[in-house]
């Protein structure tokens, strides 16, 4: 019997740290990881960029026969996960709702703050996703664009990083949210300087894990999953030259990466 891989994409090395939790959830599947990193990055971009980005990406993973795609990009689950949805006969999992879901399980008092890119704040598809599940959540909102650059340098533990981050957070400081969602890819690296700028009573949440799991509950539903005793490949393609993917890739994903490929998506292949 052949299985399917399960296909994941970003706008570049972020989604990495998606794929961290689905090896740890799903050791037992095989991946393919697209990082489209001759476009990164996402979160500046127009919602109508992103989207087309987001279908053609798709549609090349799709020809590569993959059971499930996951988004893990955030501020592509934000603005293109109904067109995708629409595009593709398979499960497509993004990060907004599973996180939602979880930051809903975890606060008291309702008061949720949110942290993402420009374009995901701008969307506001988290506060949608958690007020679908809580409509008397109270939910702020605050872009955090300079976190990226800085989790890609390895600059989570200096004086910038503090610095920056004190500046960002101050008013979700002040609002006293109980729970933060870390709402990109890149924030789960700048965690442990997030958790002691907000204090100990604020639980952070990262979408990952809680995709991870929704992924394993789909595939399990269909009758998809790999069996346990088998252990997963894990490719990976990128849209630029491997090296700096390579390079910065190892530290997202914290473990050895798979064999990186460069493609180009486009193909002139028609449609799907
Ligand atoms: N992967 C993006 C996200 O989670 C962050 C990087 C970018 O802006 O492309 O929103």
């Amino acid at each position: 019997m052949t299985w399917k891989s399960i296909g994941i994409f970003d706008s570049g090395v972020g989604g990495l740290t998606v794929l961290r939790e689905l090896m740890q959830v799903l050791p037992q599947e095989d991946t393919i990881y697209l990082g489209d990193t001759a476009r990164v990055p996402y979160g500046t971009k127009s919602p109508e960029t992103v989207t087309r980005y987001a279908e053609e990406i798709a549609s090349f993973l799709f020809r590569r026969d993959i059971k499930l795609l996951v988004v893990a990009c955030n501020t592509a689950s934000a603005v293109a996960l109904p067109a995708l949805k629409r595009l593709l006969p398979i499960p497509v999992v993004g990060v907004i709702e599973p996180g939602a879901r979880r930051a809903v399980e975890v606060t008291r008092s309702g008061r949720i703050g949110v942290i993402g890119t420009t374009g995901t704040i701008r969307s506001s598809a988290y506060t949608r996703a958690i007020k679908r599940l809580k409509p008397d959540a109270e939910v702020l909102t605050r872009a955090c664009p300079l976190f990226v650059p800085l989790a890609e340098e390895g600059w989570t533990d200096n004086q910038v990083a503090r610095l920056t981050a004190e500046t960002y957070l101050k008013e979700l400081q002040l609002a006293q949210v109980d729970t933060l969602v870390l709402g990109c890819t890149h924030y789960p690296l700048l965690k442990p300087i997030i958790g002691e700028i907000m204090g100990k009573e604020v639980t952070l949440v990262d979408s990952a894990h809680e995709t991870a799991l929704t992924v394993a509950d789909i595939l399990s539903r269909n009758s998809q999953l790999r069996p346990a005793s088998e252990e997963g490949n894990h490719t990976n393609y990128v849209t630029d030259i491997p090296a700096g993917f390579v390079r910065i890739g190892t530290r997202f994903l914290g473990g050895k990466l798979g064999d990186v490929f460069q493609v180009v998506l486009d193909e002139g292949e028609e449609g799907l």
